[in-house]
């Protein structure tokens, strides 16, 4: 599916699917689980405006939903968010196909590049991927986390 990705080590479907799909709900439960809960980010809300008009990808083993992340386009560029993967499948390689899928999608949307606000423990998953730091880090007004934007370069 990319130039970038080794196959994962368990056998998923890469797909887009929109809010009205079944698995949506296991999306909102992932998004909780993986990027909120754990963290204690009461401020932060499983749906937001951008969630109508995104790009949901989810990496489905099964009818489970083991991988998440989406691409909200933005004029020449597009930001990718939300790129989550359950605890006991991380470090398989999902994030990494899944990261491959939504920049080859972009790339097919002839974008500029993508960016996104990295946490810090994940700068190095992102930097794997060709993704590099731009700018100091910073925290967000609604999870309290340090951040760091990071972009790569389409064109
Ligand atoms: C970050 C995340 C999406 C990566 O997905 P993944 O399927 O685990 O990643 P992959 O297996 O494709 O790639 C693993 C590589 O990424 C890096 N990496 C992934 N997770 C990492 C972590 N928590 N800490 C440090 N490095 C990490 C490592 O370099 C790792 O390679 P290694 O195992 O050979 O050391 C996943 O770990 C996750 O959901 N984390 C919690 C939520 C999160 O932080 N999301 C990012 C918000 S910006």
């Amino acid at each position: 599916m990319s130039e970038v990705a080794d196959a994962p080590e368990i056998e998923v479907e890469l797909k887009f699917i929109t809010p009205a799909d079944p698995l949506f709900a296991q999306v909102e439960k992932l998004r909780w689980d993986v990027l909120i809960e754990p963290f204690d980010l009461t401020g932060e809300v499983t749906w937001d405006d951008d969630d109508p008009h995104s790009s949901h990808l989810v990496a489905v083993a099964g009818d489970r939903v083991v991988g998440y992340a989406r691409l909200i386009e933005q004029g020449d560029v597009a930001q990718i968010r939300h790129v989550a993967v359950l605890p006991e499948e991380q470090r398989a390689g999902l994030g990494t196909v899944l990261m491959a899928a939504l920049v080859a999608e972009a790339r097919r949307r002839e974008l500029a590049h993508v960016w996104l606000n990295s946490r810090m423990p994940a700068v190095r998953f992102y930097e794997r991927l060709g993704f590099e730091r731009v700018g100091e880090t910073f925290y967000t007004p609604v999870v309290h986390l340090e951040h760091v934007r990071m972009e790569l370069a389409l064109q």
